[in-house]
């Protein structure tokens, strides 16, 4: 069951994505050979883990109590999260922590909040001047003016009201020093990224840990378990709809660590639909226009659930409510009405379109039912996005209407495609597209229409050779 999607997972991430798994201890072990044989044992991230239920879940069959749950990572291609390596090492950190209650120090300075986690030495022993000169230098520190200054170690030396920090000795054969992790450029030009301790007389450098969304590090000292889960739902007035929804903030965390602006996530397991509430924090905050998709099987609530009670019969009408209110809810208390939290809510099913499927006892009959080849029962939007999806057009672009007399012309991302889907249609539409091009002025255009919208093939004719004169080349019939 789970290999096709994982595959599918695979398949649909970028070359700098990053899938996280949820699974417990039933099955952690098969995922993981699961995903190495799919993703790469290169591109295995870690297995976080987080404390779900600090007082303990069940008892397991031979006394063992649970408090943890797993979170597999796995990266397309691990080359291309570079960037990324820091968050994600430090968020394996983190998670056995929130146990013991996080415990590193939350400090502040004038560029805001930070964490103070590794030392700036670099943790590879093979790192030294011979292999990597650039990363073998002296600094200078200045404990007065915060002033910093890198030399050549052999080079170097002493500078008035300076402290001097060399990089450390290596037991290492043929090597005697140890390497930085930074460049001297990146250390003297982001040394506000660093923390310069005073231990007895020497010094200690330290990288500042600072976060894309560093208020949820905090949020996740004291509120990342089931129950917290269970009370953003109740924070909507949701209670007691949903079994283990995760924690905003778990989601918000794992996101905030992989998000740039106009990305696109996927939860291929929407439930409660909790990463919708996640994202529009995080969009709020950081100023993003991340999207989501949620998947979700059309899953029934149980008659006797409070949910079913309260009018809800999938699983799936629960999470679009919680979208509602989140989104309606953030807005308010963020006094913040252009943050988008819309969404669209589509079905899958078979084409709108019928397949050619000929009788061959009675091919006249066949030829006779398909001259309308749209299956009943399908409205004109349906047609629309199927005409979107093949296009590859992102779904959620706006669709306008606009009418000509009796005809309606939608059109799709601000005039790249033009459909118009009625029957008896005759040259007038041609002058009408026309008209909406010079308005719409969209860089490219495509104008779709039922082949058997037309009223004759000379009205089908002349509207293409119109449209072709005022350069609108791509003109499809379905
Ligand atoms: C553990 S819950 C997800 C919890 C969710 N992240 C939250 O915070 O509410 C798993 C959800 O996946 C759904 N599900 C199970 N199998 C599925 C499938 N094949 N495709 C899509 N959704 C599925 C279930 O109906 C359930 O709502």
């Amino acid at each position: 069951m789970m290999y096709p999607r994982l595959k599918l997972a695979r398949n649909l991430l970028t070359d700098d994505g990053v899938i996280f798994i949820s699974i417990d201890d039933n099955e952690v072990e098969n995922l993981r050979k699961l995903c190495d044989e799919i993703f790469g044992e290169d591109n295995y991230i870690d297995v976080f883990i987080w404390i779900n239920k600090p007082e303990g879940r069940q008892i397991s069959k031979n006394g063992a109590v649970g408090t943890h749950e797993y979170i597999m990572s796995y990266a397309k291609n691990s080359i291309n999260i570079n960037e990324f390596k820091l968050s994600l090492k430090f968020l394996n950190e983190l998670m056995p922590n929130t146990y013991n209650k996080f415990s590193h120090d939350i400090l502040t300075d004038e560029y805001g909040d930070y964490i103070i986690t590794h030392e700036l030495y670099n943790g590879n022993s093979v790192f030294n001047e011979i292999t990597r000169p650039n990363l073998v230098f002296d600094i200078y520190y200045n404990p007065e003016t915060t002033d910093v200054i890198c030399e050549n170690v052999s080079e170097s030396h002493l500078h008035d009201g300076y402290v001097k920090i060399p990089p450390k000795n290596n037991n290492v054969r043929n090597t005697k020093y140890k390497a930085w992790r930074w460049g001297r450029d990146k250390v003297v030009n982001e040394k506000h990224n660093l923390e310069f301790q005073q231990r007895n007389d020497s010094y200690v450098v330290y990288t500042k840990r600072r976060d894309f969304d560093i208020t949820n590090v905090k949020d996740i000292i004291t509120n990342i378990n089931t129950n917290a889960g269970t009370q953003d739902i109740n924070n909507l007035s949701l209670n007691g709809l949903f079994d283990f929804p995760k924690p905003v903030n778990l989601i918000k965390f794992l996101s905030s660590l992989i998000i740039k602006n106009n990305d696109i996530i996927l939860d291929f397991f929407a439930g409660s639909s909790t990463i919708y509430e996640a994202i529009f924090n995080l969009n709020l905050k950081n100023n993003l226009s991340t999207h989501v998709i949620g998947v979700q099987i059309p899953e029934e609530v149980e008659e006797d659930s409070k949910a079913f009670k309260s009018g809800f019969e999938t699983i799936a009408d629960i999470g679009k409510e919680r979208i509602r209110r989140a989104g309606d809810k953030i807005k308010s208390e963020s006094n913040n009405n252009d943050l988008d939290t819309g969404f669209k809510v589509f079905k899958l099913d078979s084409s709108n379109l019928d397949k050619w499927n000929p009788d061959y006892d009675d091919v006249q009959k066949t030829l006779l039912d398909s001259v309308n080849n749209v299956v009943s029962g399908r409205s004109e939007l349906d047609l629309v996005y199927e005409i979107i999806i093949k296009y590859g057009i992102d779904l959620s672009l706006a669709i306008e209407e606009y009418n000509c007399g009796e005809w309606t012309v939608y059109s799709v991302g601000y005039g790249a495609l033009l459909i118009c889907l009625d029957n008896d249609i005759t040259k007038e539409i041609a002058d009408f597209i026309i008209k909406l091009k010079n308005k719409l002025d969209p860089i490219t255009l495509r104008v779709v229409f039922k082949d058997n919208g037309f009223v004759s093939d000379s009205d089908k004719t002349n509207i293409k050779e119109t449209l072709k004169i005022n350069n609108i080349n791509e003109f499809i019939t379905i």
